[in-house]
């Protein structure tokens, strides 16, 4: 297997270097957990930062990469699109990947990580199911047993990747608590892991404690980094502007990053803005949060008057928490990249036209993305990419036409 430096990330800028180190985006990140996980995750931390460094591991990743989900995912120009809007539109194609969204470029990154570490366990949490489809295809295709934590609501409302996960072998174990969504599938799974720290905790996004939120970000920076090689390849310069959807932030912060050293580069990011931008009907958290510590890291977060989180509302499974990843968090304050609400009625319509008018259904989560760059480009003389996080066959059963 030759080495090449596909998923490599970029950490040539200091507070990338810092947080892959240390575990901060300037004030935000941070090991905010009891004692026992504290050693658990320094362990992972030191093994993470050792192993990415290492040729036979980056080979490994990538060939997988290749071989298994299908990678580079195409950058697709979107001919009807881009005349609907009057400016020029590139989709990222993550959808197009193994499993169907994003998330498989990092349950395949640390599901190697979890077998060079010898884990015997796998556990996980998901909100859309495409977390935990993806580590259930991850433990299968490496024979690890795999416990999938996820909030009764949304196992309902996307019964498609419940049989998917079951399917691939993984247990499932649903909680009623809160919400019943992802914040609260997330606790279920740290008071297992807080219970079972011989566990591997196989974290979906760029949230919560160090390493998780660099070594998410290392993961899907594949997505940034073929994305610039392929827009540089199509129209020999840099796009004016890029788009993603941000629930956690994983597969934002994975195409962000190819671009963060490129101040002419616009970044705009779409929170999941449910109804809109009113406290619990809402999960627009870089918008209307503030920061606190929440899940083990210090990061904006939709709060109460005490600062203790509160029940969001978003349709899209995948981007209804109330926190966010750290990156986001120190983006947002630097002015780097700009997050907006888009509600459930914009994300619809851009489900729709992106159906109708370039035959690809996307995940309602993506849609977001969608329909922000349709909104901020609308006859800008100027290229974007917008990522497609993920495809929409998990939403069929939603009646959203
Ligand atoms: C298709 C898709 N896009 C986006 C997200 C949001 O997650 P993140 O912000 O970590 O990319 C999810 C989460 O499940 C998803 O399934």
């Amino acid at each position: 297997m030759e080495h090449t430096n596909k998923v490599q990330d970029n950490q040539s800028n200091q507070y990338t270097r810092q947080a892959y180190q240390k575990g901060y985006f300037g004030r935000y990140g941070g090991i905010h957990v009891p004692g026992v996980l504290k050693e658990k995750l320094d362990h992972l931390a030191f093994t993470f930062n050792e192993i990415k460094e290492k040729g036979d591991f980056v080979n490994e990743l990538n060939y997988y990469y290749r071989d298994y989900i299908g990678r580079p995912s195409p950058l697709y120009y979107a001919h009807r699109l881009s005349e609907h809007v009057n400016s020029r539109i590139y989709l990222k194609r993550e959808d197009l990947n193994h499993t169907g969204a994003h998330k498989i470029n990092n349950t395949v990154g640390q599901i190697l990580l979890a077998k060079h570490m010898g884990a015997t366990e796998i556990i996980a949490e998901t909100g859309a199911g495409q977390h935990g489809v993806a580590t259930a295809t991850a433990a299968a295709l490496m024979g690890i047993k795999c416990k999938i934590f996820m909030g009764r609501k949304d196992a309902e409302r996307q019964q498609m990747n419940v049989y998917r996960m079951k399917i691939l072998g993984a247990e499932l174990v649903t909680t009623e608590r809160g919400t019943a969504t992802l914040k609260d599938a997330i606790n279920a799974a740290l008071e297992y892991y807080v219970d079972h720290p011989e566990a591997f905790y196989l974290l979906g996004s760029a949230v919560g404690p160090h390493p998780y939120p660099s070594m998410v970000r290392y993961f899907q920076s594949v997505i940034g980094n073929e994305a610039k090689n392929q827009f540089m390849e199509k129209e020999n310069r840099l796009p004016d502007a890029i788009f993603a959807c941000v629930g956690g932030g994983s597969n934002a912060i994975g195409m962000f990053s190819g671009f963060l050293d490129d101040p002419e580069v616009k970044i705009y990011a779409a929170e999941g803005g449910g109804e809109g931008e009113i406290l619990y009907k809402t999960a627009s958290t870089l918008v209307m949060g503030k920061p606190v510590v929440f899940q083990g890291t210090f990061s904006y977060c939709l709060v109460d008057e005490e600062h203790n989180p509160i029940d969001t509302y978003s349709m899209a499974a995948g981007l209804d928490y109330p926190g966010v990843g750290p990156e986001h968090s120190y983006l947002k304050d630097t002015k780097r990249a700009e997050y907006f609400t888009v509600t459930d009625q914009e994300a619809i319509e851009a489900f729709k036209i992106l159906s109708r008018l370039e035959g690809i259904i996307p995940a309602i989560e993506s849609a977001h993305a969608v329909s922000l760059a349709m909104k901020m480009m609308k006859d800008q003389e100027a290229v974007s990419i917008v990522n497609l996080s993920g495809r929409g066959d998990k939403d069929m059963d939603r009646q959203l036409f």
